[in-house]
Order: C-alpha cells, then structure tokens, then sequence
C-alpha cells in the first residue's frame, strides 16, 4: 500500500511534529558519525521552505523515562543547525508547559528541538495521555525516522493515531530501498550475512532462505555452521549451543533451493590483536589453539564470482574482525567486490544493520553501494520479514485520511 507523503500535506502555517533519529554514536562528546542527522535534512529543509513550524522530536539514548542531563539533546542543536544552515531553537522538554510555550513563539519557517522524548516513562510505554500532550503540540505528524520504526513508542506510534501523519523523505528512501531489495527485486537475488551470533541473526537467516537465491554467510556465526557440520574450529568463537539452529538453516536452505555460501578457507591467529601473526587455512585445518577471525581468499573468490551472477544484493554484517587489521581484509575484500558490480550498473546493493556501515566506511566504500540503511536494529526487523510499528501507523493514518 502507498503510504502517505509530504506530497499529501499541505503544511504551510502549519505547526509540524517531525519524529527523527537523532540517536548518534557520541564518544568523550564528539559525535563520530553524522549520517543520521544528514538524513533527516532534506525533510527539515522542505518543511521550513514550505512555512511550516517544524517541531523536531526524537529519542536519544536510554536514559529510561528519567531526566538523565548527559542523554539531553542539547548538545545537538549546534550540529543540526549547521547541517540544515538555519537556526535551531530548543525547549528543555517535549512535553508541558516549557514545550507549548516554545512551540507558541515559533514562526512560519522556524525550527524548534524538543528535549529526549524518553526522558518520560510515557514514551517507550506508549502511553495514551503522553501521546495526546505530544499531539497537541502540532497540527500534522511526520515521521521520518525509519531507524526507529521499530519501536512502537508514543512519538512513533502513538502519536500517529491522534493526527493527520505521513512519511517524511527519508523514510521514503528507506522504504523504497528496502521494497527494491527484499520486497520485489530483479533476481537473481543474494544475501551477504555476517556478524558474530547466528542465535541474534535466527529469524533473519529464516526469512531471507525464503527468499534469496544465494545466502553466504561469513563473520565468526559461520564457525557455528562449520562446528555444525563436525568440523573442528579450535578456539574460535562460535555458539555451541546453537548447532541446531545452524543445521535448520542449512536444512531450510536445501529444501528451498538456496545456494548456501559457506567459508571454504579462513584467516586463523593463535591470537587477537592487531597484526597478530597469521595464515589462510581450508576450513578443515583449524588447529585445536587457532581461532578464525576472518574468511579467506578462496571465500572470496567464491562470493565474488556468485555476485557476477547476482542482480540484487542485501548485506548485513562483517565477514571477519574488521576493526583489527589483518582480519578485515575479507570484509574489504567483499564490499569493494558489490561496490564494483554496483558502480557498473550490474547490481542494486542495499545494506544496513549494527556494524554493517561502519565495516563499509572502513572499505572506503559506503556511497558506492546503492543504499545504505542508517537504520541498526529496524533494518534487521525488516530483515525478519516483521510489520515495524511506525510504518504501520502510516499506513494506518493513509487509510483514515
Ligand atoms: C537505533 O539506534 O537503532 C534506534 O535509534 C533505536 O534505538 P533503541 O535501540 O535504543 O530503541
């Protein structure tokens, strides 16, 4: 079903609530990644073009619905305003009396951010009275914050109920991506799955086996499908108590037809650390004190000459350790090889998900894939195959409208 747009509204004069993600990554108070913010400024820009007053609420962190002063999205308004060249103004709360009074001073065109929605409990409980003084805050809802779909939360959900909503651009680019991807995808379609854990990845690898034509897996959950098959993997991490899990997925793959990329060699190291002493090894030569940190050569070769075949490509996780050199050159490896392919017009490439972007920006190669989720936690929900809540919600809203 289409989900309502902006195109759908018109928003000038209007007071306009906009759900965004301005949950970054923050170290020693330095934001060290700002795709998040960059995204949501298309919908901001058009919004204030439009007159609208644009009342930004978001989460950050989880500070548990207390008042926790380092969750404050205070320190945000600088970096906002300058991704969106215009003012920020902010109020110390996004609800109440401080809220409205804010929201009662902005002007056609102005900009306002609203402190942490979840410094009330009422936030992530959904709770009706916190969503209704959310709503009266605005006139029109606009949720643009697909990275936290997810949550079935008072400013996602919620709120979503109580006023005219539609999507913002970004959310729009995440879900047309996504739809291209998964949803209806040229085939052959192949899915790269990488991470540590297979037990977090379960009802990814389920869905995406009905799905896919080719399903490689790599990271350190691929020493649990090789443990699964008897192969001895020495010390490296994997989850023995999930080998049936990995033979499910093995199981399910055949029955469907799926082609099912295992590692054949991998980079073993009787240590890890950065520049440890290492070798390439068949998958049946682990000694009992080495530990696979990353996929091989051959691996590679593999994926690289099934992606020649492939017409679309969803990745989720690394292949290795690729925050330790030398166990990233599997990742690098694999993600310059979908860039190529995707750079050639040979291939729509969509990934996301937790460690997936940053192992892409160590590649050097994040603005060559196709699209890039900025999405953690949704994005493997989608993966999953699950309803997110704050797309519901529009759908929901489009049919009342
Ligand atoms: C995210 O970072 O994935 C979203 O902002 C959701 O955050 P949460 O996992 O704390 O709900």
């Amino acid at each position: 079903m289409r989900l309502p747009t902006l195109d759908d509204c018109d928003v000038g004069g209007k007071r306009v609530l906009l759900r965004v993600d301005l949950n970054v990554p923050v170290q020693d108070g330095r934001i060290t990644d700002m795709t998040r913010i960059e995204r949501q400024v298309p919908t901001i820009r058009e919004l204030a073009d439009r007159n609208a007053r644009v009342i930004i609420l978001s989460h950050f962190d989880r500070p548990k619905g207390k008042v926790v002063p380092s969750k404050s999205l205070k320190p945000l308004v600088e970096p906002l305003a300058r991704a969106i060249g215009r003012p920020v103004a902010f109020a110390d709360d996004c609800a109440g009396p401080v809220a409205e009074a804010a929201v009662a001073a902005l002007k056609d065109g102005q900009v306002l951010l609203l402190e942490n929605t979840r410094f009330h409990a009422g936030e992530e409980n959904n709770d009706a009275d916190f969503a209704r003084a959310v709503a009266a805050l605005g006139d029109i809802f606009v949720n643009d914050a697909f990275s936290a779909a997810h949550r079935a939360d008072a400013t996602i959900s919620g709120i979503a109920a109580l006023l005219p909503s539609v999507a913002g651009r970004s959310m729009m680019l995440e879900l047309t991506h996504l739809e291209k991807a998964l949803g209806n995808p040229a085939r052959p379609l192949m899915a790269v799955v990488g991470g540590n854990k297979v037990s977090t990845k379960i009802a990814v690898l389920e869905n995406l086996a009905g799905k896919v034509q080719v399903l490689a897996i790599g990271g350190a959950m691929a020493n649990t499908f090789l443990a699964a098959q008897g192969i001895p993997v020495g010390k490296s991490l994997h989850e023995a108590d999930h080998l049936e899990t990995a033979r499910k997925v093995v199981r399910m793959a055949k029955e469907r037809g799926v082609e099912l990329l295992l590692p054949a060699d991998v980079v073993v190291a009787k240590e890890f650390k950065a520049g440890a002493a290492s070798r390439v090894t068949g998958v049946t030569n682990i000694g009992a004190d080495e530990m696979a940190l990353d996929v091989g050569p051959a691996t590679i070769a593999a994926l690289t000459a099934k992606l020649a075949g492939a017409r679309t490509l969803v990745w989720n996780g690394p292949m290795g350790a690729f925050e330790t050199a030398p166990f990233d050159a599997g990742t690098v490896a694999a993600a310059r090889a979908v860039a190529a392919a995707t750079r050639a017009g040979k291939l729509l490439s969509v990934a996301g998900g937790g460690d997936t972007v940053a192992a892409l920006a160590h590649a050097g190669v994040e603005k060559d894939f196709t699209y890039v989720s900025s999405a953690g936690g949704a994005f493997l929900e989608w993966l999953e195959g699950k309803a997110l809540p704050g797309v519901e919600a529009l759908k929901e809203a489009g049919k009342r409208q």
